[in-house]
């Protein structure tokens, strides 16, 4: 059984518990949350120069809207507006500064129906955050810049939480995919090549659930959950971002959900921040408890 829980008061420690069991937290009033949705959404219209956002998509050739989503992506993840951002938003939620960090957070464009899926708009095959070389401890945050609705968010696969499906995780490595395969994003238009660790086997969506929160609101969940972005038929372009973050005592405690099918290789560890002073992550000292995860 998955329950959902609404804007619950809980310790950190108890809530990452429960999201190792599966289940969901939504949070509707944090204002770090509100505050990075509005941060976004100023760098939209910026990027976007007096287009409505969410319709541009129709009155664009779709390499000038690449042209137009790549440094916007960009500006969003590196910029440090972004970063504070992420520290209040982690700090609303309890969490502890010392011991928790995160990955610097991404603005996903998915346009709606067939004007671009790959590439900087790539519409993600379902999977597990772990077989993009993710630690299995993660904790996953989602989140809409505009509301959306079930036909542009993400489609959660619940009944895959604790079983196995057959993956491609295996020819996953981290380091190449940051070496080789993360700089050609802007290349790729009408098809995505690149090795994307894909489901090897037919899904059964009898439990997907799909959950569409209003801007800002937060949906959080294990990264061990299978997901993906559902094909985008709401007629206008979705923009969300997500944010992930770890408590290395799990890592050391050897906490999180079971590995029921990741075989990836490397981490992405090495790309997070701590929360109270955005010092990185000293990955070194976790690979070889993470190899034995
Ligand atoms: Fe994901």
């Amino acid at each position: 059984m998955i329950t959902l829980y609404l804007n619950r008061e809980i310790a950190d420690d108890g809530r990452r518990e429960s999201l190792f069991a599966g289940n969901f937290y939504l949070y509707t009033n944090l204002p770090g949350a509100h505050a990075l949705a509005d941060h976004a959404k100023s760098l939209i219209a910026e990027a976007f120069s007096g287009r409505d956002p969410e319709r541009a998509q129709y009155e664009m050739p779709v390499d000038e809207f690449v042209e137009l989503v790549g440094p916007l992506k960009a500006e969003f993840t590196n910029g440090q507006r972004t970063k504070e951002l992420c520290q209040q938003f982690a700090l609303d939620l309890g969490v502890d500064p010392e011991n928790t960090y995160f990955d610097i957070p991404r603005l996903r464009v998915i346009p709606a129906d067939n004007y671009l899926s790959a590439g900087v708009s790539y519409n993600y095959k379902a999977h597990r955050d772990m077989w993009y070389g993710h630690p299995q401890q993660l904790v996953n945050y989602w989140v809409p810049v505009f509301p959306v609705v079930g036909d542009n968010v993400m489609s959660m696969f619940t009944d895959y939480f604790d079983k196995p499906i057959k993956n491609g995780s295996n020819a996953y490595d981290y380091d190449e995919w940051v070496a080789k395969h993360r700089p050609a994003a802007t290349e790729k238009i009408t098809t995505d090549d690149r090795p994307h660790p894909l489901p090897l086997e037919e899904i059964d969506s009898r439990g997907e659930i799909r959950i569409a929160g209003g801007s800002g609101d937060v949906m959080m969940f294990s990264s061990n959950h299978l997901h993906a972005s559902a094909p985008n038929l709401s007629g206008v372009t979705r923009f969300s971002y997500d944010l992930r973050t770890i408590n290395l005592e799990d890592i050391r405690a050897g906490r999180g959900p079971r590995n029921v099918d990741c075989g990836a290789t490397g981490t992405t560890l090495g790309d997070f921040l701590r929360v109270g002073d955005l010092a990185p992550l000293p990955a070194d000292e976790f690979a070889a408890a993470l190899q034995n995860s």
